[in-house]
C-alpha cells in the first residue's frame, strides 16, 4: 500500500557521472535518481525509419541481433528501452549490460538488478535498481481521451465513484495515474503470478486530500504483494511507479 510523490530515498548510489541530456533521436531526454533506483528516458524519433546501425551498435550484440529483427514502431521503441535500461544500469556500475525478452514479453536484466520498461511514440523510459529481488513496474501515460474511453474496463464502479468526488480536471489526471498504477502493477507481477493479472486485483482509492493510493489483493497466491507506488508529473504526462521489495527470490 502506497502513495506518490514521496521524498527520494537516500539510496547509496553507484553513479559514475550523468549522461549528457539531448533532444535528438535516441539520446538521453532525462536520467535522474528515482525513489525505487534511476530512471532514464530516451527520445524517439518522429519517423518510422529503420533505426541505423549506428544506434543499434550502441546496445550489446544480443540485444542488437534481437533488435535487427523488429520492425516499424516495434523496433524503434524496443532499442529506446534498452537504450534506456543500459544508461540507468551503468549508474548503478553495471558493465555488460543487456536485457533481452524474459517471459511473457517482460525485460530480462542481467543478475543482481531489476528492471521495467514503457514508451510512449517520442519517448521510452527505464526504471532500473540494483536491488536484484525487487519486482518493479514502470507505467508513462499521456492519453486522457483514451482512458476515458476504457475507464469502465480498468476502474470498478466504487473506484470511479471515488474519481467522481475529485473536481473535473483534477479527475482526469487522477484517471490517468489511475491507469498508470495499474499497468505497472502488472508488469512487476506478471511474471510471478503466472496468469493474466485481473484490473480488480490492483485497486485505487482517493484521501480526503484528494490524492491517490494504491493497493493489491491478488487471487489465487499464498503470499500476498506488499507494494509502494510512486508517480511523477512531468507536464500532462505521468510516470506511475511500483516496487515490492522482498528479502529473498521467491514467488507471490
Ligand atoms: C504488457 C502491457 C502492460 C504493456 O503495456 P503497453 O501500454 O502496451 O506498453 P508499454 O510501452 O507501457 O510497455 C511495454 C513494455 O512492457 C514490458 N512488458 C511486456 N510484457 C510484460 C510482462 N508480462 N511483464 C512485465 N513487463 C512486460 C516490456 O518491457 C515492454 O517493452 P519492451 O518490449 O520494449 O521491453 C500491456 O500490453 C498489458 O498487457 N496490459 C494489461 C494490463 C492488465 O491486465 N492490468 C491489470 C493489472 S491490475
Amino acid at each position: 500500500m502506497a502513495r506518490g510523490e514521496g521524498p527520494y530515498d537516500e539510496r547509496a548510489f553507484f553513479v559514475l557521472s550523468l549522461p549528457a541530456m539531448s533532444t535528438e533521436a535516441f539520446h538521453v531526454a532525462f536520467a535522474e535518481p528515482h525513489p525505487f533506483g534511476f530512471l532514464v528516458g530516451i527520445a524517439l524519433p518522429a519517423g518510422r525509419a529503420l533505426v541505423p546501425e549506428t544506434v543499434l551498435s550502441r546496445l550489446e550484440a544480443r540485444e542488437a541481433t534481437l533488435a535487427r529483427a523488429l520492425t516499424g514502431f516495434g523496433q524503434v521503441r524496443w532499442v529506446g528501452g534498452r537504450l534506456a535500461a543500459q544508461t540507468a544500469g551503468r549508474q548503478f556500475g553495471a558493465l555488460g549490460w543487456c536485457a533481452l525478452v524474459g517471459p511473457e514479453g517482460a525485460p530480462m536484466p542481467p543478475l543482481g538488478y531489476s528492471l521495467s520498461v514503457a514508451h510512449k511514440h517520442d519517448l521510452a523510459i527505464a526504471l532500473v535498481s540494483d536491488a536484484a529481488n525487487d519486482r518493479l513496474g514502470v507505467d508513462l501515460e499521456d492519453d486522457v481521451k483514451a482512458a476515458r474511453e476504457i475507464e469502465g474496463v480498468f476502474l470498478s464502479r466504487e473506484e470511479r465513484n471515488a474519481l467522481d468526488s475529485l473536481p473535473s480536471g483534477e479527475r482526469d489526471r487522477a484517471l490517468l495515474l489511475a491507469f498508470a498504477l495499474k499497468e505497472a502493477t502488472y508488469k512487476a507481477f506478471a511474471t510471478c503470478i503466472g496468469r493474466a493479472l485481473g484490473y480488480h486485483e490492483a485497486r485505487v482509492s482517493v484521501s480526503p486530500a484528494g490524492e491517490l493510493s494504491l493497493a493489491a489483493t491478488f487471487d489465487r497466491v499464498s503470499r500476498q504483494p506488499v507494494l509502494e507506488a510512486v508517480h511523477q508529473w512531468r507536464g500532462e504526462r505521468v510516470i506511475a511507479a511500483v516496487r515490492e521489495s522482498r528479502p529473498q527470490r521467491g514467488g507471490c
